[in-house]
């Protein structure tokens, strides 16, 4: 029977592997196994010795990192170096998630391919590029999936927080100078179910691509929110972090690894 640990158990990614991975599945959040202990981690992996261990934890304050940078690089990146030491003598395989915003943005508007260079402009991508250079260059037997704008169970996404914002506000601004792809987190552990032989780094997110400012509308409409929203731009509101104006990515390498066609986030909103 295929044993799998999971990370960050209670995080929105997370809840769909516990809901459909296959075998044996422990699943643990920061109170039960915090992922900057080298030592908790070892004994993780040696109690349970899985096949797979699926990190979903990460230190996902954007804002909050420009300021708590250690803190951010200790879960986003040092755990990593941590896992691939702990996973070594059981050969299992790390699944690991990173972000659009290890990239800079660009002014052409085509998506990112695995290709292209990492820059990130924020400390949050930064710790998550850290992340990704531990883990590629400390173990061997591992894949990165980079994600974005995740959206699934819980409060810590966008959708949820547009209908928190509009509860007591008659308008609402949201940045149209901010563009990706809104990716349900139902559709990240289907396909990384299907892609669980794979190694290395992979994008994987819905076709096509929006502003901030589109998906609210659309989430809105779905939702039958009666707020108006007004397109702004990321300078408006002052916040710590910088994000890049356009980091969409492209998936079509793992689309026809695994032979399967994405999904548009707009189907998701029909
Ligand atoms: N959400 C997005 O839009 C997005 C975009 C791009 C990439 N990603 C990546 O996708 C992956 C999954 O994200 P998600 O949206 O599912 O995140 P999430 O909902 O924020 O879940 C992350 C979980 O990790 C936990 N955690 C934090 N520090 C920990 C520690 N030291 N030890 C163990 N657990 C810890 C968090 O607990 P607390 O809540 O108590 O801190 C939370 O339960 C992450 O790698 C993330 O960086 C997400």
């Amino acid at each position: 029977m295929m044993k799998t640990l999971i990370t960050g158990a209670y995080g929105q990614l997370a809840k769909e592997f516990i809901a459909s991975i296959k075998g044996d599945v422990y699943s643990f959040d920061a109170d039960k196994l915090d992922i900057t202990e080298e030592k908790a981690v070892f004994e993780a992996v040696n109690a349970y010795k899985p096949d797979f261990l699926i990190n979903c934890a990460a230190y996902n304050n954007v804002d909050k990192a420009e300021t708590d940078y250690d803190n951010a690089f200790k879960v986003n990146a040092l755990s990593l170096k941590y896992f691939a030491r702990a996973c070594e003598r059981y050969k299992t395989k790390i699944i690991h998630f990173s972000t659009d915003f290890v990239f800079p943005g660009k002014t052409e508007k085509v998506p990112y391919r695995e290709t292209e260079l990492p820059n990130p402009v924020n400390k949050y991508g930064q710790s998550k590029l850290e992340g990704e250079k531990l883990l590629s260059s400390n173990y061997e037997n591992y894949s990165i999936f980079r994600v974005s704008w995740l959206y699934g169970q819980g409060t810590q996404n966008f959708p949820f927080k547009l209908k928190n914002w509009a509860k007591d506000k008659k308008e609402l601004k949201i940045a149209e100078d901010e563009v990706s792809v809104p990716t349900p987190t139902s559709l990240v552990s289907g396909i990384v179910n299907k892609s669980l032989d794979l190694k290395g780094v992979w994008h994987l997110c819905c076709k096509g691509f929006a502003s901030r400012y589109e998906w609210a509308l659309k989430i809105a409409k779905k939702e039958n929110i009666s707020v108006k929203i007004i397109g702004a731009r990321q300078a408006d509101f002052g916040l710590p972090a910088k994000r890049p104006q356009f980091s969409a990515m492209d998936s079509s390498k793992l689309e026809s690894e695994i032979g399967v066609k994405f999904p548009y986030w707009t189907e998701f909103y029909e």
